[in-house]
């Protein structure tokens, strides 16, 4: 089977595509513009190991994606290929519109064209906005407060019509403050281990008592790649951990593990940011088999390591 995958040498396509591999029953295709958004040497890393078929391609650039649909056969698509980040969308909005907007209906016009049996397009629990039900489930209204949370919520709303108007199976998966090894620099878990083991300061937004729903790197990759085969026509499926965590317990279980004191300083919190995530996963449980396996304090212990081991000293 070949499958496409886009954003491929970012936190979650990287480590899907490994996943995958490891499966060993398809060949995968990767698309990747490697942007500066964070340090792009880090998605080389990403990817140094992969048996893939890489292609440095904007899937703003239709042109370029024509090419490499008729070039490979291509049956399945998980696209994870976006603009990411809450707050950097609120300051640089029109990005955000061309490349997970545009970008998504370019894939999907493709998809219809080369008639893919399946696209799995990742999509956010900001949608939910500030919900006042917890915890969030798929069938909630949205109110997305950021740019970012609206362009995913038109992109799942895009993936809809063109399954109704071309029956192309779409599994929606609106993910959870995705952690763990190879991680985002910009998110919470590896800004505040990284500055928390230099001895630096840590802006927190708010009083710390913010929640969020973190969920393990091999979770995520689970529901993406048991989503790949089910065949349940369009659907929108939330993966996370069902368990929200404070901000501040999230930086002490940091720095028990690296055995520092962090350094914290309060500001005031910030527009475009929700005050708590929490995802309903009975949908992901029953659809997909869906269990989360790694919690918290594991978890954690496990970036904490990580970080040790390959990003101590770099930048
Ligand atoms: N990490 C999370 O907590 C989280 C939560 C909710 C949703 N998501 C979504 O999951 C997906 C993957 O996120 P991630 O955390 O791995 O982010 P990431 O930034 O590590 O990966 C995204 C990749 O997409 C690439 N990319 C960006 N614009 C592109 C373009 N125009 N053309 C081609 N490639 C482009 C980037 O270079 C990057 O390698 C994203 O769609 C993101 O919005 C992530």
């Amino acid at each position: 089977m070949n499958v496409l995958i886009t954003g491929i040498a970012g936190f979650i396509g990287s480590s899907t595509a490994r996943e995958l591999l490891k499966k060993g029953n398809c060949n995968i295709i990767g698309i990747d513009n490697f942007n500066d958004y964070y340090n792009p040497k880090f998605k080389e890393e990403n990817i140094r190991d992969l048996k893939i078929k890489l292609y440095r391609c904007d899937i703003r650039d239709i042109n370029k994606l024509k090419q490499i649909f008729h070039e490979n056969k291509i049956e399945k698509i998980i696209h994870l290929a976006s603009m990411v980040g809450v707050r950097y969308s609120i300051t640089n909005p029109l990005i955000y519109e061309e490349v997970n907007i545009k970008g998504t209906l370019n894939l999907l016009e493709l998809a219809k064209e080369y008639k893919c049996k399946k696209i799995v397009f990742s999509s956010s629990s900001s949608i939910y906005g500030n919900n006042k039900k917890i915890p969030f489930s798929e069938e909630d209204n949205v109110s997305p407060i950021s740019p970012y949370a609206a362009t995913k919520r038109s992109a799942e709303i895009l993936c809809h019509t063109y399954h109704m108007l071309y029956q192309i199976p779409i599994i929606c998966l609106r993910f959870f403050t995705v952690y763990g090894p190879s991680g985002r620099p910009d998110m919470a878990p590896y800004k505040f281990t990284e500055k928390i083991l230099n001895n630096q300061e840590i802006e927190v937004y708010g009083d710390g008592t913010a929640k969020r729903d973190y969920t393990y790197i091999t979770d995520i990759v689970y529901g993406i790649i048991k989503s790949l085969d089910i065949d349940i026509g369009y659907k929108i499926i939330n993966l996370g951990d069902n368990n929200p965590v404070e901000l501040n317990k999230l930086i002490s279980l940091i720095g028990k593990n690296l055995n520092k004191k962090p350094k914290i300083i309060f500001k005031e919190p910030q527009i475009g940011d929700v005050e708590q995530t929490y995802a309903d996963i009975r949908a992901a449980k029953t659809l997909l088999g869906y269990e989360p396996k790694v919690k918290i304090k594991e978890g954690i212990e496990l970036l904490c390591h990580w970080y040790l081991k390959n990003r101590a000293g770099s930048n």
